[in-house]
């Protein structure tokens, strides 16, 4: 198996270090924004201001690095430029609001949606978030993001969510993206049953949310698949019924072993690279799901001619948000607990170093990384 270009390997050392000037200059802050090709660095840049009625300025007091952060920093994502903010993760406090936003108030406690939704248009109606022709995954993306003091969240109305008093932050700000991530692109697409069998190859925090999740269905087995023994050791604990390091190129086998020849039902892939997908199309059973997570930013092989009579589906899917009030409540109620996929914490000034860290995951050990401003 090959590994080349892997979302925690490919990331280059050279974040551009342009340390922060401690004055906040009036109407100023701190961010984190994309440069150039693998660089990263912290600027001073203007406090958003609010620019259509619907939207809301936030105060962002916990924000993470996502893997597709790192996708982007790999040049994966064209519609990211240099100059953006990035970040689509965060909760936060709400700081003003556009006169069309009649659910939030300054000082609300706030959680953001990854994906801004209008809530009108024919995307949103059928809830497709993610393809809302006004919005979609548009923070750190096309439009500045949350890895900063503040970010403008355009249509507030459907992209924030409200905090319950005494609610864990640091749980809540996996429900932005990770967790609808694994459960919409991987569980749901996936067609996750009770008593079927479920491999997940990458296990990284998207892997990992898409373990906790298929959980809810009561699968027989739960297989993952990753590079690092020690994200695999994590996922022992998640849940994970066996796990495999595919680095000696023989996954295919183990799973095969594992599954009577047979292979599995659902296949997700959480990685987002041409060798990762291949693997899924291996590891398939015959009537199964492959259910596509990762952002990929190269071309990868379809295998028609061992595929064509298996009765297998292939999803792809841009996360929607559309589960987020549900996982919210299993959240409440203690039904998964996504604390346990946070293992960094770093100032917003420390940026740069959480960047390293998230990037270099099998010698920091790192999940998700919390960044505090
Ligand atoms: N579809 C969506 O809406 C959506 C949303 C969020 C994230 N994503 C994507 O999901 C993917 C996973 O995100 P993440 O934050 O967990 O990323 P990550 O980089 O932290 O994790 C990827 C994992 O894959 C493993 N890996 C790398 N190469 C491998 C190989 N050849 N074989 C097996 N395992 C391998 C790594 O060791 C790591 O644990 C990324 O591509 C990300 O961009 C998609
Ligand atoms: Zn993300
Ligand atoms: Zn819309």
């Amino acid at each position: 198996m090959h590994t080349q270009g892997t979302s925690s390997q490919s990331l280059t050392h050279a974040f551009a270090s342009q340390p922060a000037n401690d004055t906040e200059a009036a109407g100023q802050m701190q961010a984190l924004v994309y440069t150039a090709e693998g660089k990263i660095s912290l600027q001073h840049r203007p406090k958003p201001q609010l620019i259509d009625a619907g939207d809301a300025i936030v105060r962002v007091s916990k924000t993470t690095i996502c893997g597709t952060d790192l996708h982007i920093l790999k040049g994966d994502v064209p519609t990211a430029k240099p100059g953006r903010i990035l970040g689509h993760e965060g909760v936060g406090i709400i700081d003003s609001v556009g006169a069309a936003v009649t659910s939030f108030k300054p000082g609300d406690h706030v959680l953001m949606s990854c994906v801004s939704a209008c809530g009108t248009c024919e995307f949103c109606r059928k809830q497709m978030y993610s393809h809302c022709t006004t919005g979609g995954w548009i923070l750190g993306n096309t439009i500045d993001g949350t890895q900063a003091e503040y970010v403008r969240t355009p249509h507030a109305e459907m992209s924030l969510y409200h905090i319950p008093e005494g609610a864990n932050e640091e749980a809540l700000v996996m429900l932005s993206d990770i967790l609808p991530t694994g459960f919409e692109c991987g569980v749901l697409n996936g067609k996750v049953q009770p008593g079927s069998s479920v491999a997940i190859v990458g296990s990284g925090p998207i892997g990992l949310a898409a373990l906790l999740t298929a959980q809810f269905y009561a699968p027989a087995s739960i297989i993952m698949i990753d590079l690092d023994d020690s994200r695999l050791e994590m996922a022992h604990k998640f849940g994970a019924t066996d796990v495999i390091n595919s680095g000696d190129g023989k996954a295919v086998a183990a799973v095969m072993a594992l599954t009577k020849g047979a292979g599995v039902d659902t296949v997700i892939e959480a990685v987002g690279i041409p060798a990762t997908f291949e693997l899924c199309q291996k590891l398939v059973a015959a009537g199964g799901v492959i259910a596509n997570i990762g952002v990929h930013g190269k071309p990868a092989s379809l295998h028609l001619e061992t595929l064509w009579d298996r009765n297998i589906a292939i999803t792809t899917r841009l996360v929607d948000t559309v589960t987020i009030p549900m996982l919210f409540k299993t959240v409440a109620a203690k039904k998964i607990d996504p604390t346990l996929l946070v293992t960094h914490r770093f100032s917003l000034a420390e940026g740069e170093q959480a960047y390293r860290a998230f990037g270099n995951a099998a010698e920091t050990k790192a999940l998700k990384v919390l960044i505090t401003p």
